[in-house]
């Protein structure tokens, strides 16, 4: 599955690459950058095209994440994504307004840069357990360090887990996908190439590819 990290600043270009990539990509994935430009509406706009994905990376106390899920699942997303350092009473708020939504919970285990092994790694299995006792639905894992996403798809096997890093960040694909992805997650590779549809099909046909492999 192909995830498309829209992290555009410009309102008609988003909707433009998101249109021009549908018929490649599961999901889109919205960040601060474009609701900080484009202004909360586009979360609507998008899901008209394909589900979306709100990368928020809510990491507040329990009422005020809840409140933010809330807000985003109000404007048509299909699922949010949380920290998981933030422990068990934030996502379990999470988790709960989700579920009046019927929508999905992704949790950050560590962040896919340098930083990531700072701090992060070090509770990342602890944070993938979290979620899954939470009834989370997935865990974000860094593309860059495939040996990580088997780590925490031991820790938490009933999660799904979707990877960021692919592309501008040096992932890749095969490496990814055997370590036991569900997903990818490309910004900058396909939004910023010459031209953002036939990136999107050349990934859209690599997982393919790898996917017969393994
Ligand atoms: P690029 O342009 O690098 O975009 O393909 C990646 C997108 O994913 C986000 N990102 C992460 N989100 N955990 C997350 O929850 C991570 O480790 C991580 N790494 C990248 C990034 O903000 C961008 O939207």
């Amino acid at each position: 599955m192909l995830i498309l990290a829209l992290d555009v600043v410009d309102h008609e270009r988003a909707l433009k690459v998101a249109k021009d990539t549908a018929e490649f990509v599961s999901a889109i994935k919205v960040n601060y950058p474009l609701v900080l430009t484009a202004g909360v509406d586009v979360i609507s706009e998008l899901s008209e095209i394909r589900p979306v994905i709100a990368d928020f990376k809510i990491a507040d106390i329990p009422y005020t994440s809840g409140l933010i899920a809330k807000i985003v699942f109000e404007k048509g997303v299909r699922a949010v994504i949380a920290h998981g350092f933030v422990g068990r009473d934030t996502l379990q708020e999470v988790r709960r307004v989700a579920s009046d939504y019927d929508g999905e919970v992704y949790v950050v285990t560590e962040l896919s840069s340098t930083g990531g092994k700072e701090f992060m790694s070090e509770h990342a299995l602890e944070i993938a357990k979290l979620a899954e006792s939470v009834g989370c639905d997935g865990l974000i894992a860094p593309a860059t360090r495939p040996d990580r996403i088997r780590a925490v798809k031991s820790a938490a096997p009933s999660l799904k887990v979707l990877c960021p890093g692919v592309g501008a960040q040096g992932g890749s694909v095969e490496d990814v996908m055997k370590a036991g992805a569900d997903a990818i997650i490309v910004g900058r590779a396909i939004y910023n190439s010459p031209d953002p549809r036939e990136s999107a099909r050349r990934y859209f046909e690599e997982l393919r590819s790898v996917r017969e492999k393994i």
